[in-house]
């Protein structure tokens, strides 16, 4: 395991304030993308009379923000947001927001996410800077990539884990392959609540505020 500095107060002072050249593997998902027509995401989740099967239309936005330190430690991220749609609706079906950071020093990666089903998670992955492939884990009952839900979920659908894989493709879109596993109250067998998409880019990223201005 990486060890910190025993300063931890202390912040680097050789910042580059260009996050998009610091993103290491998550430099290929900067931008606004969406699901290509026609070819949608595929959505498993849990209903009364089984699992159910859905196709879906993804749109994702994922902006670089300024790099943060806490204290030594140095992240450069992308903000995100990600709304989904059933083809053809307007209704929303899925809303995620949070962070996907990654630590230079370390190789570690992060995704801070949260639904707004009252939950949230922090799920850890590492991987090589040019990395096209790379896997994050959160688990319920740690205190470090762990996952928290409402009552009504722990008590309804506890979320035990939460696994994302992302793929770079060689053209530049990207995949994501997520599963999540619930423990369904009155079911013996643990549902694997399962997302799949492939992205297409549709806008370039904005740089963040502090290369906007290191550029001026
Ligand atoms: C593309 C991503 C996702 C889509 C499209 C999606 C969609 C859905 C849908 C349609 C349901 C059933 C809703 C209902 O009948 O009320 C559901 C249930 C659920 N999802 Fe997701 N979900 C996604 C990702 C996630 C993630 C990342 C988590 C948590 C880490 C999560 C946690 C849950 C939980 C706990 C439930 C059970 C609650 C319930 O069914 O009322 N989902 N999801």
């Amino acid at each position: 395991m990486h060890k910190y500095p025993d300063d931890i107060f202390t912040e680097p002072s050789d910042i580059d304030p260009d996050t998009l050249a610091n993103l290491g593997p998550l430099r290929p998902l900067a931008g606004v993308w969406t699901t290509e027509k026609q070819i949608h995401g595929t959505d498993v989740n849990p209903k009364a009379d089984g699992p159910d099967v859905q196709a879906f239309v993804d749109r994702v936005e994922l902006q670089p923000i300024d790099p943060q330190t806490n204290g030594p430690q140095l992240l450069y991220g992308l903000r995100y947001h990600q709304h989904i749609v059933k083809p053809g609706e307007v209704e929303t079906y899925h809303d995620q927001i949070g962070y996907w950071l990654w630590e230079p020093a370390t190789g570690a990666i992060y995704q801070t996410l949260a639904i707004p089903r009252a939950q949230v998670a922090l799920a850890i992955g590492e991987a090589k800077p040019d990395a096209t492939e790379f896997e994050l884990v959160a688990k319920r009952g740690t205190t470090m990539n762990g996952i928290a839900s409402g009552p009504f979920l722990e008590e309804a659908f506890k979320t035990i884990h939460y696994r994302i894989k992302v793929t770079v493709h060689p053209d530049g879109r990207w995949s994501y392959d997520e599963t999540t596993l619930l423990d369904i109250k009155g079911q013996t067998k643990t549902f694997e609540h399962r997302d799949t998409a492939t992205l297409v880019k549709i806008a370039e990223p904005t740089p963040n505020p502090s290369a906007r201005k290191a550029a001026a």
